[in-house]
């Protein structure tokens, strides 16, 4: 048994595997630019965020349909049940189908098929997370919150992703503040490639209640102490900071100098179609590079559950903590 964990940075465009791919693109009549999975595959050597952007965008021209979106979902959640996840806040870009001609509708209702029958199926209690895309324009956003009202119920916040660089959170103060007052809760990507700039942007303007990624705090030592005092949560992806280069080696990743830090750090899979993992490959891969003990990944595991939007349901996050404080290691080998 793999220890209980929440995952809580995880784009459901990112768990689109090469085969379900191939599959999609066949059903629905896609040609894509490549000879095979293997074609494919041999793709995902990225230089930086945008270049693995490029094709995570290029490969959504499959998904055309709402059962396109419910088997992608049932996939992940298959795949993340069989590593320890017990919840998972499920990210979603919506603006990258509406472009393409797929109602927001479809997209939502698709993907809350497979989420609504996640706990039974899988044992995995889920949220889902709008994300806008921030080299959109803001107004563009603020339509998409529009388009997303008739489907609210199926939400729990909104996040900002996409290229980061030289589209600071700011522009986006009106579309959170609208969000917001529709009773959603708010995370954005900050400090993936981004300043440190970014991230006192995201909580002092936007009012997010995490951080995903958040790597370059560390240059800021006000912006750490920060983050410490208020116990805001840091989604952390290590394997997609080694892959889109924001570190060199899983050896090098500062994970383990965040959690010394006393920041409260979560370990998450982002993309893991593309990025060699999912979440308890994740786990396993950083306790071998960084040398973590025992007891430092039940802290991870703890965090997540810290870290979640469970608020509405305190009996429940009670009840995935005394799986993780129980959880031996030992005999899981
Ligand atoms: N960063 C920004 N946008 C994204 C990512 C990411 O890691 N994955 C999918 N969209
Ligand atoms: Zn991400």
């Amino acid at each position: 048994m793999a220890l209980p964990k929440a995952e809580l940075h995880l784009h459901i465009e990112g768990t689109l595997e090469p085969e379900l791919a191939f599959a999609l693109a066949e059903r629905n009549g896609v040609s894509l630019p490549y000879a095979g999975t293997e074609d494919l595959r041999t793709a995902y050597l990225f230089s930086d965020l945008q270049s693995f952007l490029d094709l995570y965008y290029a490969l959504m021209a499959v998904l055309r349909t709402a059962d396109d979106f419910t088997e992608l979902a049932d996939a992940y959640l298959t795949r993340a049940a069989a590593q320890g996840v017990r919840h998972a806040e499920i990210f979603f870009d919506p603006q990258a189908h509406t472009a393409r001609g797929v109602p927001i509708g479809t997209v939502i209702e698709g993907l809350a098929h497979a989420l609504d029958r996640g706990e039974e199926r899988h044992g995995v209690s889920t949220q889902l997370i709008m994300c806008f895309l921030r080299d959109e324009p803001a107004e563009s956003a603020m339509e998409t919150l529009d388009a997303a009202k008739p489907y609210l119920h199926h939400i729990a916040g909104v996040g900002l992703d996409s290229a980061e660089a030289g589209h600071p959170p700011a522009g986006f103060r009106e579309v959170y503040a609208a969000a917001e007052s529709l009773g959603l809760r708010k995370v954005a990507h900050a400090g993936e490639e981004g300043p440190p700039a970014y991230i006192w942007e995201a909580l002092d303007i936007l009012g997010v209640e995490r951080i995903d990624h958040g790597l370059r705090a560390l240059e800021d030592p006000e912006l750490v102490a920060r983050l410490v005092r208020d116990a805001v949560p840091l989604t952390v992806c290590p394997l997609s900071n080694v892959r889109l280069r924001a570190v060199d080696t899983l050896e090098d990743h500062p994970l383990r100098a965040m959690m010394d830090a006393g920041l409260l750090v979560t370990v998450n899979s982002d993309d893991p179609a593309y990025f060699g993992g999912y979440v308890g490959d994740t786990f396993h891969a950083v306790r071998e590079a960084l040398a973590l003990s025992q007891e430092q990944l039940r802290e991870l595991a703890r965090n997540s559950f810290r870290a979640s939007f469970l608020d509405h349901d305190e009996l429940r996050r009670e009840r995935y903590l005394a799986e993780v404080d129980s959880y031996d290691f030992d005999a899981a080998g």
